[in-house]
């Protein structure tokens, strides 16, 4: 599997900002096949972005995919400002990150939920990017492994055996949006950990599952941490709004 670089916009960029920022970054990964990128702006911008990414590919080589940040696990319904994987498909949504820190921690997200959300993604075929992580309180208890694992099994649990469709981010939450990346060090040991994990639940099932680091990835720490042999790509936040500062970061794990 190639490496993924992914941007998670967060609540960044509206549709105006969203096709500008694609006419500065596209032609700059044009034919720049070696490494998966995948965009996932807000849901406003979905639409926009997806025609866009459409035309570019009419005219040229990309490999730019497509992400949701969140979504429903339910196909239609009575679910007051939800997203559903029908509606994502339809806009040939690539990825979907669940999990993510911030639905665990602002919107009080549990395993359970996320687990019903990655299987529905799975069955939808849409790939489900699943976030897992520690606190800051947590690490320093030494319950970092623990805490990965749980949320690993929980959020895995009934597609153990399609892990070739799902990617793996893992996301230290004191990492996030604080300037302070693990060190590669601190990332190889979970990544390490994580791989033999999956590799145990699957079966050895898990050949395409890569797994991502994100909290804190920059043009400066991206080479240092992609060296680590069990770091398969980055999920990138602030770093990712700017499209040079992205691209630079696209270029490190070339
Ligand atoms: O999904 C992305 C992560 O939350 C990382 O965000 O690069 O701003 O630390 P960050």
């Amino acid at each position: 599997m190639s490496y993924l670089v992914a941007a998670n916009w967060k609540m960044n960029k509206t549709v105006g900002d969203t096709l500008e920022y694609l006419e500065l970054f596209l032609p700059s990964v044009k034919d720049l096949t070696k490494v998966e990128i995948m965009i996932a702006p807000p849901f406003t911008a979905l639409s926009s972005a997806s025609i866009k990414l459409d035309a570019a590919k009419k005219e040229g080589e990309y490999n730019v995919k497509l992400g949701a940040q969140n979504m429903y696990f339910e196909e239609k319904g009575a679910f007051t400002g939800e997203i559903s994987p029908v509606m994502l498909t339809e806009l040939e949504v690539d990825y979907v990150i669940l999990g993510h820190s911030e639905r665990r921690h602002i919107f009080g997200e549990k395993d359970e939920l996320i687990n019903k959300k990655v299987i529905s993604a799975v069955e939808h075929g849409i790939r489900p990017i699943l976030c897992v992580g520690e606190t800051i309180e947590e690490r320093e208890q030494g319950k970092t492994l623990s805490v990965v694992e749980r949320q690993i099994r929980n959020g895995l649990a009934g597609v153990e055996r399609d892990m070739v469709y799902i990617d793996i981010a893992y996301e230290p939450v004191w990492a996030i949006g604080t300037g302070v990346n693990a060190t590669p060090q601190q990332a190889q040991e979970v990544h390490r950990f994580i791989r033999s994990l999956i590799n145990e639940i699957s079966k050895g099932n898990d050949s395409k599952t890569r797994i991502l680091y994100g909290g804190s990835v920059n043009e400066k720490n991206a080479r240092e941490l992609i060296k680590e042999p069990n770091i398969d790509g980055f999920l990138v936040g602030t770093a990712s709004l700017d499209p040079e500062r992205f691209y630079k970061i696209i270029t490190e794990v070339l």
